[in-house]
Formats: C-alpha cells, structure tokens, sequence
C-alpha cells in the first residue's frame, strides 16, 4: 500500500505519522496514592492534553486514543459514569483550545450507546473542528477491534447484496475502505502504558505493520519526554514489510504492496 512504500522509502529517522496508544494504568495510579481510581481518569484526562500538544508541536498528523473500550462496559456502575461524566465535561472545556489549535476531531466506536447529551457534544466538536488542518485527534469510544471489522464486513456484505460490489472485489484493499480510520495514514507507531503488553482489541485491522511499544510508566504520569523516548525507539526500528532487510537497505519498493 502506498504508505507502506512511503514509509519503507523515507528511511528509519523519521517521526510517526499516526500514533495509537491505550492509555492504561489511570486505576493503579490513583490506588497506589489511596485514592479512588476515578481520581486516576481525572489526571489521565491531564495526561491526554499533554500528549496532544506534543504531538501537535512535533508535526504528528493522527493520534488515536483508547478512551473507552467496548468491553469498559463491564466496569462498575459508578465508574463508568464517573468517566461518562469527565468525556463530557473534557468536551464542554477543551473543545475551544483544541479547535484554536487547528486540531481536527473525530470519534470512532459505536457512539450509539451513549447519552444524548454526550452524543451531542460529540458530533458538536466534529463539525466545529471539521475543516482544521492540523493534528487529527481520534477519540476510540466504545469501540473495539472486533466490532470494527464485523461492520466493516456488514457494509461489504450490504454492498454485495446490492450489487455494487462482486464478491471476487472483495480484497485488503478494498475492505480496508470500510473500516474506521480508512481516510488516514495507517498507525505506525502503538504505544500502552502502564506495563502490561496487549492490544486489548484495539485496531486489531490497522495494527498489523504498526511498530508496538510498551512503557511502564502509568497513563496519568506519561509526559511529553515519554512520547518522545517511543519515538526515538520507533526510529530506531527498521519497518519491512515482508521484504528483508537487504532489500529494505537498498530502497526496494515490494510490487505486490
Ligand atoms: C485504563 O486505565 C483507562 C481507561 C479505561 C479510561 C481512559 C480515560 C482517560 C484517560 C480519561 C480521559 C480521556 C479523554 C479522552 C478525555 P485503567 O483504569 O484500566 O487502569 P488500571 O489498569 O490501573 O486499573
């Protein structure tokens, strides 16, 4: 694919295009200071602003944020809506700041399940930012990677039932146009904080060239400095794609990409 080739050709220096990162560790680092843990989500919600002008100011063009999974569900009743809350009020109170920083908004995830009033802000801070050009800042909410491809493949099914589409056309590409994110460069770099190493069904169709890291630094204690260690680690990788790494050295480009 062509950002497959672009980042294959524009060497190992380079900053990440798209950054995704699950944003762990917000509960241990309120339980470890004889807090409750929604007092981890408060300063996690600081911790999501730092990272955002960090990647604003280094020239990062998407960063996607695990806020709420569609398994968070499950949590107790007064967290979740103690975190319904703080999205809302997030919203109310860096909408402002986020769209005069030329940052763009978008959600992804099944927003269906949530209050009208949060839906409303929602969609209230994807139009007023819609025409921004700078950092486009995604809001993974209530979304998962299973859900992700499984409406994916309902739209693809749709399309064939109606004719639109043959079955035979039914290939990575083509799918890939279905699936959230479609419109950006894939993530190159995943990052998840607070020590644990999975994907926890986040991106599971974007991730599979994505370079991962893992840091054990707890979400709400993350700073600029450590995004900046994960990209230094990300340039220090040699991304191949499939092809080895003599080819990846003499500038290759894979015909089948
Ligand atoms: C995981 O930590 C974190 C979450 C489920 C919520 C993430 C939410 C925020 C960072 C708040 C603000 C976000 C936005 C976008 C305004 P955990 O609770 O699982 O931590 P633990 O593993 O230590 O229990």
């Amino acid at each position: 694919m062509a950002d497959e080739v672009d980042a294959l050709s524009s060497g190992r220096d380079r900053l990440p295009r798209h950054v995704a990162i699950v944003m762990d560790g917000n509960g241990r680092w309120a339980q470890q200071r004889g807090l409750p843990r929604t007092m981890g989500h408060r300063e996690g919600a600081k911790a999501v602003r730092r990272v955002v002008e960090a990647c604003a100011a280094r020239g990062v063009e998407a960063l996607t944020l695990f806020a709420f999974s569609s398994e968070n569900w499950r949590r107790p009743r007064p967290e979740v809506e103690i975190l319904m809350n703080l999205f809302v009020r997030t919203l109310r109170s860096e909408i402002r700041r986020l769209d005069a920083a030329n940052v763009r908004m978008r959600f992804i995830g099944d927003s269906g399940a949530f209050s009208p009033t949060l839906q409303d802000y929602m969609a209230k801070a994807e139009q007023r930012t819609s025409g921004n050009t700078g950092l486009t800042l995604v809001i993974a909410a209530n979304y998962g990677g299973r859900w992700d491809v499984a409406q994916a493949a309902r739209q693809v099914a749709e399309e064939v039932a109606a004719g639109r589409l043959q079955p035979a056309d039914v290939t990575p590409e083509t799918f890939h146009r279905y699936t959230c994110l479609a419109d950006l460069p894939e993530p190159d770099l995943f990052i998840r904080t607070g020590g644990e190493q999975r994907i926890s069904n986040f991106l599971l169709w974007q991730l599979a060239y994505t370079e991962l890291y893992f840091s054990e630094r707890l979400w709400p204690d993350f700073t600029a400095d450590d995004l900046d260690v994960a990209c230094s680690a990300f340039a220090s990788r040699q991304r191949r794609f499939g092809q080895t790494s003599e080819q990846v050295a003499c500038g290759a480009q894979d015909d089948h990409a």
